[in-house]
């Protein structure tokens, strides 16, 4: 069994009367995809808002690297390793890629530095940097303007800017929402190259993509877990196929 570097349990969001997620469960594991998938308003974004510290549980813990991380702000479970991508695009438009991947790498590094550590941490962000664009496919668009970019490579630019982060653990919000047939194969082939390094919560609705790449499911309806097992499992799943893969195939 690979190393568990996240662990939720039980957790639950309220959010007045509507339980958005209730009592949900999962490990992430080093070098596995985990899938979440669910009807639309299922509560998968706010899942990984919980593990990624942008809400605060209801009830309910994550372990992060081997820490309690419930209840610590989003900056804080950052630099313990965790990186996000959000459904909705959160790039800087006017800014270059290059500048964009800075910009995120930067962002980790916020302790107080003496000029000499400062020098050294530039070189050792900027060679994060070039690692993160490289690996992302957009080495020949660094010097482009952001918002010049296609949507397909907008969204690896999401990805090169969480990797620029140096996380252990990514949650990737719909990587794929909005792209056409190749630029989807572009994005699977992308999280197959990093998946070895990391260890990966998928949120996504293009299934093809979903069964390509996870090595593991967790199927979410009204806040709930109705199922979780291995794609296999799930394809099979009489009570999955009624709530939700019947719709899409
Ligand atoms: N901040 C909030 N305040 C109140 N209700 C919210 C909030 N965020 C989400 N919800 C509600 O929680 C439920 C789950 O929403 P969530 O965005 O997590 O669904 P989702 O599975 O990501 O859906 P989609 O596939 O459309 O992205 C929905 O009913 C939504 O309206
Ligand atoms: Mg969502």
């Amino acid at each position: 069994m690979s190393e568990v570097l996240l662990s939720a349990k039980n957790l639950t969001k309220r959010f007045g009367g509507l339980a958005a997620v209730s009592g949900v469960s999962l490990d992430l594991q080093r070098g596995r995809i985990h899938a979440v998938i669910g009807p639309n308003g299922a509560g998968k974004s706010t899942l990984a808002n919980l593990l990624s510290g942008d809400l605060a549980p209801t009830s309910g813990s994550v372990m992060l690297g081997g820490r309690d991380v419930t209840g610590w702000p989003p900056e804080k479970i950052s630099k313990q390793g965790l990186g996000r991508s959000y459904q909705k695009t959160n790039i800087f438009l006017p800014f270059t890629v290059w500048e964009n991947v800075r910009l995120a790498a930067q962002s980790r590094q916020t302790q107080a530095a003496s000029w000499l550590t400062l020098a050294t941490d530039f070189v050792a962000i900027d060679a994060r940097v070039e690692r993160a664009i490289e690996l992302s496919g957009l080495k020949h668009q660094a010097k482009n303007m952001a918002g010049t970019i296609s949507h397909g490579e907008q969204r690896q630019l999401e990805i090169a800017m969480t990797l620029a982060t140096g996380p252990q653990v990514l949650l990737l919000d719909e990587p794929l929402a909005g792209m056409g047939a190749t630029e989807a194969e572009r994005m699977v082939a992308l999280l197959l190259a990093i998946k070895k390094d990391h260890a990966i919560l998928l949120v996504e609705h293009d299934m093809d993509a979903v069964f390509a790449l996870a090595d593991r499911l967790t199927v979410m309806v009204d806040g709930r877990v109705i199922a979780s097992g291995s794609p296999a499992q799930i394809r099979a799943d009489a009570g999955v196929q009624a709530a939700y893969l019947g719709e899409e195939h």
